[in-house]
């Protein structure tokens, strides 16, 4: 029953085609703009009086931002900056009860944290932040305004910092649908390294879920680690997929698409291991993953082979030229 509006600058990344479903919702509507955009996010806020503002827009591929770093200060930092400073003027105008219900929630990544050795404990909310890339460093700069923005004026932020999330509708330049959709093209698996890096994966579903639980239930100024249990290496997630179009997308010769592994240069700062530990949200927000990796996967790459449009329509211009510049170097 909730009425949603989502504010959305559609750069190279954004596809409006991912919410056609919604689309017809009487209480759905769409802005095309820029979070930093102060003047409109003060129309849209002064028409719209939201009840919560849940600020996902960021410039979020590691690689890119080792490119051009100052693309992320810009989205990020900058962004965020001009986002708080109009949810506070906002948040000041309402009358008590609405103030008291009203939440920021920022969307953050565990890669505020830097990274870790195979035998170090997971990130809790009270490890250091140690960003090693532009991108992190921008998202944990954005954190750090968020919570001044609670100490400061009082504003009612929430901050989640989830891990790498995977699922349908995921834009190809990330691991796993970068690496779906070049095997069926028969081009190489790109793997940085030697592929031991380790991430925990978290289920695209399992993460809204996450943020709709701090939304309702979290006190104002709370950070909050989402993480899915699931940690793999870049080599078992690769495995994964090849298994799965194995099966049931089989190469033409008769191969596994294990054959297309290519191992290239390393990313630059390629943090080792990230690992969340979600025991706060857990006992603080009765809140875990429900999402078990097999079935997670076998539906997403399912879902690939399954929406060739949807893939085409993304794989335009822009992409191919980052494909050029991210690879063919490499
Ligand atoms: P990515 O999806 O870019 O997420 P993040 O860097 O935010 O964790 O990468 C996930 C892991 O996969 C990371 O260790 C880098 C690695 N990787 C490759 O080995 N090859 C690739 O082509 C890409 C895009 C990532």
């Amino acid at each position: 029953g909730d009425s949603i509006l989502n504010l959305d600058k559609l750069t190279y990344s954004g596809n409006l085609e991912n919410l056609a479903s919604v689309k017809g919702n009487t209480n759905y509507s769409f802005v095309r703009g820029d979070i930093g955009d102060r003047a409109l996010v003060n129309k849209i806020l002064g028409e719209f009086k939201p009840q919560a503002i849940v600020n996902f827009a960021a410039e979020t591929h590691v690689d890119r931002s080792v490119v051009d770093p100052n693309s992320f200060v810009q989205s990020n930092v900058v962004g965020t900056t001009n986002l708080l400073l109009e949810s506070l003027d906002y948040w000041r105008s309402l009358e008590e009860e609405k103030k008291r219900q009203f939440r920021f929630h920022h969307i953050s990544t565990d890669e505020v944290y830097g990274t870790l050795g195979f035998e170090d404990a997971p990130f809790t909310e009270e490890t250091a932040y140690s960003p090693n890339s532009p991108y992190s460093a921008s998202k944990a700069s954005s954190d750090h305004f968020v919570r001044a923005f609670h100490e400061t004026y009082g504003l009612p932020t929430l901050i989640s910092n989830c891990s790498n999330n995977y699922g349908p509708r995921q834009f190809p330049e990330k691991l796993i649908p970068l690496m779906i959709l070049n095997a069926i093209e028969g081009k190489p698996l790109p793997i940085y390294g030697n592929g031991k890096n380790i991430r925990d994966w978290l289920h695209v579903n399992d993460h809204c879920d996450a943020i709709s639980t701090i939304l309702k239930k979290a006190v104002p100024g709370e950070s909050y680690n989402v993480g899915g249990n699931c940690e793999k290496n870049n080599l078992e997630v690769v495995g994964a997929v090849v298994k799965i179009l194995d099966k049931e997308c089989p190469r033409s010769d008769g191969k596994s698409y294990s054959e297309q592994i290519t191992f290239v240069k390393d990313r630059p700062g390629h943090d080792l291991r990230y690992a969340i530990d979600a025991s706060k949200i857990k006992k603080e927000l009765r809140w875990s993953p429900s999402f078990n990796f097999d079935q997670g996967i076998r539906d997403t790459v399912l879902w690939y082979l399954n929406n060739e449009e949807w893939v085409r329509n993304v794989k335009n211009g822009s992409y191919q030229d980052w494909i050029k510049q991210n690879y063919e170097e490499r």
